[in-house]
């Protein structure tokens, strides 16, 4: 019988370096004004050498695991989406399941670029719904200011480092108003891989390997598949905008969010917003914006809540989750 991932707990990690829009302005010829007014961004948290992808993602997950009330050693999974591993391989889940004192089980990286944290959602749990796992962490960790090019004032102003997790548990409860993941859907059209990306491999040791971003075309597909992918996400529940209690988009720009929230004619209280404080984290942002309305208390026990992102590939989808 095929088994409900159930999310059982939620952690986070911010680097401890707080810069704002007016830090930035010392350095790039930008302003406070502009990066709040097109994109809601206030300040992001910026790494330490020391905050590494992994010591991020084993410090989100120990705080999931802690508010799971679950024993790391039951952990049997770790996928983790990052596009700022700390190492091509081994994949900075093996680093984590290390950190975590972790000998068992299996672990792996997803590189989806903001889309990662819902990739490695759905992957885990692909794997606990056919018995493969039974209890999975899923993280998103990113360090992008190791990407980003400090002297380009069109990405720099745009991101930021953290990390999020969530521990999930396999449930045989699988009614429809039993709690645990309904569905997931993944997206990709690598024709359009050109708008978004980082121009640099691993090993090149050219100066390349900066993030470049054509922000006004991707701002156009991202508004447009995510529409897309919400009533995806809906119809194939049965489900309609009204059922919905919260919306988690990727926090890449309040414009896009407010127009997500608009498109399901949402409550703006009703729609997470992290991107003022925390930029775009990329795989991150939606495990910590997240963690952020369960910890709060708004996000409560069996509320509808639908996770979505976009992000370089094009890759893009969504994930609705009964809490
Ligand atoms: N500070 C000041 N001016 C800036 C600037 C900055 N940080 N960055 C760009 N500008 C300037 C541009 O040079 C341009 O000037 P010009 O008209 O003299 O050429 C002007 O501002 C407008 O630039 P444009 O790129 O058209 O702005 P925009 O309204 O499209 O906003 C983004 C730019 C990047 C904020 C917006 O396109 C966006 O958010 N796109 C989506 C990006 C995204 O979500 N990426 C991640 C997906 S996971």
């Amino acid at each position: 019988m095929p088994l409900r991932s159930r999310l059982v707990g939620v952690g986070t990690y911010l680097p401890e370096r707080v810069v704002s829009n007016d830090d930035l302005a010392r350095t790039v010829d930008t302003s406070d004004e502009w990066i709040r007014e097109r994109t809601g961004i206030r300040q992001r948290h910026i790494a330490a050498p020391h905050e590494t992808c992994a010591f991020m993602g084993a410090e989100a997950s120990r705080a999931a695991l802690a508010q799971a009330g679950i024993a790391a050693s039951e952990v049997d999974l770790v996928v983790l989406g990052t596009s700022t591993p700390d190492q091509a391989f081994p994949a900075t889940a093996v680093r984590v399941q290390a950190a975590l004192g972790l000998k068992g089980g299996f672990a792996f990286d997803v590189s989806a670029a903001c889309s990662g944290f819902i990739y490695a959602l759905a992957a885990a749990d692909a794997f606990i719904q056919t018995g493969k796992a039974r209890t999975a962490l899923v993280i998103g960790s990113e360090v992008y200011s190791r990407i980003v090019d400090w002297n380009d004032r069109t990405t720099c102003v745009l991101f930021g480092d953290g990390a999020g997790a969530v521990v999930l548990r396999a449930s045989e409860e699988v009614g429809p108003e039993a709690p645990g993941i309904l569905s997931t859907h993944l997206n990709s059209d690598g024709t359009a891989g050109d708008l978004l990306f980082v121009d640099g491999a691993v090993g090149r040791h050219d100066g390349t390997g900066f993030i470049r971003m054509n922000g006004r075309e991707v701002f156009r597909h991202a508004v447009a598949k995510l529409s897309a992918a919400a009533d995806e996400a809906l119809a194939a529940n049965g489900m309609s905008h009204e059922d919905v209690d919260w919306l988690v988009p990727h926090q890449a720009n309040k414009r896009i969010i407010d127009a997500m929230g608009k498109k399901l004619g949402l409550a703006p209280e009703r729609v997470v917003v992290t991107v003022d404080r925390h930029a775009n984290t990329s795989a991150a942002s939606i495990p910590l914006a997240l963690a952020e309305a369960v910890r709060d208390g708004r996000i409560r026990r069996n509320d509808l809540v639908l996770l979505e992102a976009l992000g370089g590939g094009l890759t893009w989808g969504s994930a609705l989750v009964r809490m």
